[in-house]
């Protein structure tokens, strides 16, 4: 691409991106964990590093990708270390976007030695509920307890005979206070671990702005255009 056509609207803008899936442990060697690659998260950092953000990327477990120049990486685990990595790094930022798959549930007990197969029969697994990082930030926000210019998440919906793929989308930006949120149609091989990825993008204000198949780059781009917007509505 022609660097001269890549614009710099966010030039000074101190942007917050999470990517890839939390890893809940179970034992010191095993755990919960989700397919999700990192690369939506990764693209975002990229382009928004290209545009001219000052950007920090919260990265759980990904593929092995390249950290794009200029990006501060910070790694974390689980659910509970990404909401103190992000509420660490979101304070005064101008536009946070999650894009992580975080693990809704962990293993309720971590347990402190390898689980050897002979101590007993296999029993069910409890689980207990992990903090919903999107949502806590929206609270905080709207609560005046953090200073977010901008709040994105990414969704992704199959819809269901009730439910069609938006309004869960819309019902999701709603119940976690952001400002913007991607909806990605999920089946056919979409979203998960392929380079592709086509959705919405959905604005508070009631817009909806279709994105079509393309790179997970294009994607970050619209992500980058919204986002932008409402910088000027501010
Ligand atoms: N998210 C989060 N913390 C969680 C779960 C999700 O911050 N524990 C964020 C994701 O990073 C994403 C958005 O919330 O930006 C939507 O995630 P999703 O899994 O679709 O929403 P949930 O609220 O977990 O609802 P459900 O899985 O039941 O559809
Ligand atoms: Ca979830």
């Amino acid at each position: 691409t022609d660097p001269a056509a890549v614009p710099r609207d966010l030039t000074g803008r101190k942007v917050v991106i999470s990517a890839g899936g939390t890893r809940e442990p179970l034992d010191p060697v095993r755990y919960l964990g989700n397919r999700s690659s990192g690369r939506q998260g990764f693209a975002l950092a990229r382009v928004a590093a290209h545009r001219g953000a000052e950007v920090t990327l919260v990265a759980a477990n990904t593929a092995e990708l390249a950290v794009p120049a200029g990006v501060r990486l910070r790694r974390v685990d689980t659910a509970e270390q990404l909401r103190t990595e992000m509420f660490d790094a979101s304070a005064d930022a101008d536009a946070v976007v999650m894009s992580a798959a975080v693990a809704d549930f962990r293993p309720a007990e971590r347990v402190e030695h390898k689980i050897k197969k002979a101590d007993r029969e296999p029993g069910p697994v409890e689980l207990a509920r992990n903090p919903d990082v999107l949502g806590e930030l929206g609270a905080a926000r709207s609560e005046g307890r953090l200073r977010i210019g901008v709040l994105a998440g990414f969704a992704a919906e199959t819809g269901d005979p009730d439910t069609t793929v938006l309004q869960y989308g819309r019902d999701k930006l709603a119940s976690k206070a952001c400002d913007l949120l991607v909806v990605n149609a999920v089946g056919d091989g979409r979203a998960f671990e392929v380079e592709d990825n086509a959705g919405w993008v959905l604005a508070a204000s009631g817009t909806q702005r279709p994105v079509p198949y393309g790179a997970k780059s294009l994607l970050a781009s619209r992500v980058w255009d919204a986002v932008v917007e409402q910088f000027a509505d501010q």
